[in-house]
C-alpha cells in the first residue's frame, strides 16, 4: 500500500547534504506522490517528546545547498536504558501512532540504521538514508557527507603542505572517524600524505620515524602525516579499552595527533606540530557530488515511499542506486578492508602507511 504519511527525521552527527536529502525526499513525495509530510525535530528525541510539526513546500526549498538539518538533530538512542526511567521506544511507538505515520523516514549513520532496524522489529515502517563524513555504513559504496568532508580535509592538508615546505616541519593533520579510516585515507592520497595512519592499521612509530628519516635523506626536509582520530599504536591496540585510556589521560594530550606528533619528535628529532579538524569537517555548504547523492538517494526514498517498501536502507553502488534490507547496515561498522586498492594505490606512491 502507498504511503499518504510519513514523518522525516535527521540523527547523529551532522553533515553537509543532510538538507540536500531531505529537500530530494519531500520534494518527489509531495510534487509526485501528494504525501503529507511530518518533520521531527532533533532526531529520535523529536518522536519521543511529540516535537512535530508538517512540512510545506516552502519549509523544503531553498534548503539544497544550506549546511547542517533544517530538522535538527541528536545522539538519542531510544534503545539505551534511559537514566530517569523514561520508555522512549513506547513513546516512539505511541507518536508514531497518535500522527497516523504510514512511515518514518530516518537520516544517519550507523547508530541511527541500528535504531530504525530495531523499530522496525517493534512493528514501524522504516526506512533509511546514509549519511556521514565517516562513509562507514555497511550496504552502501558512499553515504553522502562523505565527499564534501574529504574535501575539506585535502583542502586542509593542501594548506598544511606549505607551512611544513616553508618551516621544514613535520605537520600531523587529524581527521574524524573513530573506527574507520576512510576520510584519513582519502584526504591523505588527495593531500599527497607522506604518512597516512588509520584506525584498521595499528601503527609502529618506527616505522614512522624510518619513512620520515628516509625521506630528508633525499632532501626533502618536511612531510605530512594525516592521521584518523581513532588510529591508535600496536601496543595500544593490544590494550584492554579501559587500560588505553587510563593511559591516555595519564599522557595529558588532546588527541591523537598530538600524540603521533609527540612520538615523532621524539623518534627523529624533526620539529613537528599537529592540527585537529574536528567539526570543521562537518561545516557548511555540500559539495556539488555529495548534492547529487542525497537528492538521488532522497529521490529513491519517496519511489520506495509511494510503492509502499519498507524496512530498507537506500544505497548506492557500482550499479546505481538500489536498497539493503535494514538488518544490512544495523549494528556494523564500515571498516577499510585490508585488500582495499587505495591501501595499495598510497603504498605504490611511497606513502607510508604506518608500518
Ligand atoms: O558523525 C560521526 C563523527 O563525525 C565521528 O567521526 C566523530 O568521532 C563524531 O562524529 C564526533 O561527534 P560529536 O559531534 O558528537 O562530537
Amino acid at each position: 500500500m502507498s504511503t499518504r504519511t510519513f514523518g522525516i527525521l535527521t540523527s547523529g552527527g551532522d553533515c553537509p547534504g543532510l538538507n540536500a536529502a531531505i529537500r530530494g525526499v519531500c520534494r518527489a513525495a509531495y510534487d509526485r506522490y501528494h504525501m503529507n509530510i511530518l518533520g521531527i525535530a532533533n532526531g529520535y528525541r523529536g518522536l519521543i517528546d511529540g516535537n512535530v510539526r508538517p512540512l510545506d513546500p516552502e519549509d523544503f526549498s531553498g534548503i539544497l545547498t544550506q549546511g547542517g538539518t533544517i530538522l535538527g538533530t541528536s545522539r538519542e538512542k531510544p534503545f539505551k536504558a534511559s537514566e530517569i526511567g523514561e520508555d522512549k521506544v513506547k513513546a516512539i511507538k505511541e507518536n508514531y501512532k497518535k500522527y497516523k505515520l504510514d512511515c518514518l523516514v530516518v537520516l544517519g549513520g550507523n547508530g541511527t540504521h541500528t535504531t530504525g532496524y530495531l523499530l522496525s522489529k517493534e512493528g514501524l515502517n522504516i526506512l533509511g538514508l546514509p549519511k556521514t563524513i565517516d562513509n562507514d555504513i555497511v550496504g552502501t559504496d558512499r553515504s553522502f557527507g562523505f565527499h564534501s568532508a574529504m574535501n575539506i580535509c585535502t583542502d586542509a592538508i593542501d594548506r598544511l603542505h606549505s607551512i611544513a615546505a616553508s618551516h621544514n616541519r613535520v605537520m600531523v593533520m587529524e581527521t574524524m572517524g573513530h573506527k574507520a579510516g576512510w576520510l584519513a585515507l582519502y584526504s591523505g592520497i588527495a593531500g599527497g600524505g607522506d604518512v597516512i595512519i588509520v584506525p584498521e592499521i595499528p601503527y609502529d612509530i618506527k616505522a614512522v620515524a624510518n619513512h620520515l628519516n628516509e625521506r630528508a635523506k633525499t632532501g626533502k626536509s618536511f612531510s605530512i602525516v594525516v592521521v584518523a582520530e581513532g588510529a591508535m599504536s600496536v601496543e595500544e591496540a593490544k590494550m584492554e579499552k579501559k587500560d588505553r585510556k587510563k593511559r591516555w589521560a595519564e599522557e595529558g594530550l588532546p588527541s591523537v595527533a598530538y600524540r603521533v606528533a609527540r612520538e615523532i619528535e621524539k623518534e627523529t628529532g624533526m620539529e613537528t606540530r599537529a592540527t585537529v579538524l574536528g567539526h570543521v569537517q562537518r561545516g557548511g555548504i555540500p559539495s556539488a557530488s555529495d548534492r547529487v547523492l542525497a537528492t538521488s538517494l532522497g529521490t529513491a526514498a519517496a519511489a520506495l515511499l509511494a510503492s509502499g517498501e519498507y524496512g530498507k536502507m537506500i544505497s548506492q553502488t557500482a550499479g546505481g542506486f538500489g536498497k539493503v534490507d535494514l538488518s544490512v547496515p544495523a549494528g556494523k561498522t564500515k571498516f577499510i578492508p585490508l585488500d582495499d586498492p587505495l591501501l595499495d594505490t598510497a603504498a605504490a606512491v611511497g606513502t607510508c602507511l604506518g608500518v
